[in-house]
């Protein structure tokens, strides 16, 4: 039996990670957010005083990304947000990258029958084959405002209209990169959060997931 995979893309702040979280433990799913890798090699580069942007430096740091580091808090800074999405966009950083995603999907830890895979480009390029796709999307000034909730909970200082900014800089890096861009997969269930609460927006996910799980067998 093949494992049930369930891809979520979105951009920043769309809310798709906390969706992919609930997602994975309702169904008792693997869950990896795939976001952290490219945080992980931004923040190696940005430790070691390295151009974000060179792409020698910036494959060398992803070839470097151990499992172990996935769960540091440095990774959270906009800094390393910023520094990820330009990493992100060097094709060998992300063929340096594509293995252990597959690996991931292909044997979910802890012997589960399948993973959850939250990023930007899992159902297009990741996980082709996934038996769900959810793009999971809200409007940028929406976006904005729930990031500034997130870091002023977390005690940093932050002024809307900076926030705004950069997650503008951010959505087009990411979506006119030449390297699989933030695109939703044409065969994709778009789940558009800006009107909806976290559980609005999960009500909406479990019932497309556990479709296509009754459809995959037991
Ligand atoms: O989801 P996040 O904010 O943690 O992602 C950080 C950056 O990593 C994002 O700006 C783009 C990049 N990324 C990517 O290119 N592909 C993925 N599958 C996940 C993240």
């Amino acid at each position: 039996m093949l494992p049930f995979v369930v891809a979520i893309d979105g951009p920043a702040a769309s809310g798709k990670g906390t969706l992919a979280r609930r997602i994975a433990q309702h169904f008792n799913l693997a869950h990896l957010d795939t976001g952290q890798l490219y945080r992980a090699t931004a923040f190696l580069v940005l430790a070691a005083d390295g151009d974000p942007g060179d792409q020698a430096t910036a494959e060398r740091a992803a070839r470097r990304v151990d499992p172990a580091m996935l769960d540091d808090p440095r990774l959270l800074t906009e800094a390393v947000a910023q520094a990820a999405s330009v990493v992100a966009a060097i094709p060998a950083v992300r063929r340096a990258l594509l293995q252990f995603q597959r690996e991931f999907a292909a044997h979910p830890p802890g012997g589960r029958r399948g993973a959850v895979l939250d990023g930007r480009d899992i159902g297009t390029a990741v996980c082709p084959d996934a038996a769900v796709k959810l793009f999971v999307t809200a409007s940028r000034e929406v976006r904005a405002d729930r990031r500034l909730r997130e870091l002023r909970q977390r005690g940093v200082a932050a002024i809307y209209q900076n926030v705004l900014q950069d997650m503008g800089e951010r959505d087009a890096r990411d979506e006119g990169r030449r390297a699989a861009p933030l695109a939703a997969a044409s065969d994709a269930v778009i789940i558009d959060t800006t009107g909806l609460d976290a559980d609005q927006a999960f009500e909406r996910a479990l019932e497309v997931v556990a479709r296509a799980l009754a459809a995959h067998g037991p």
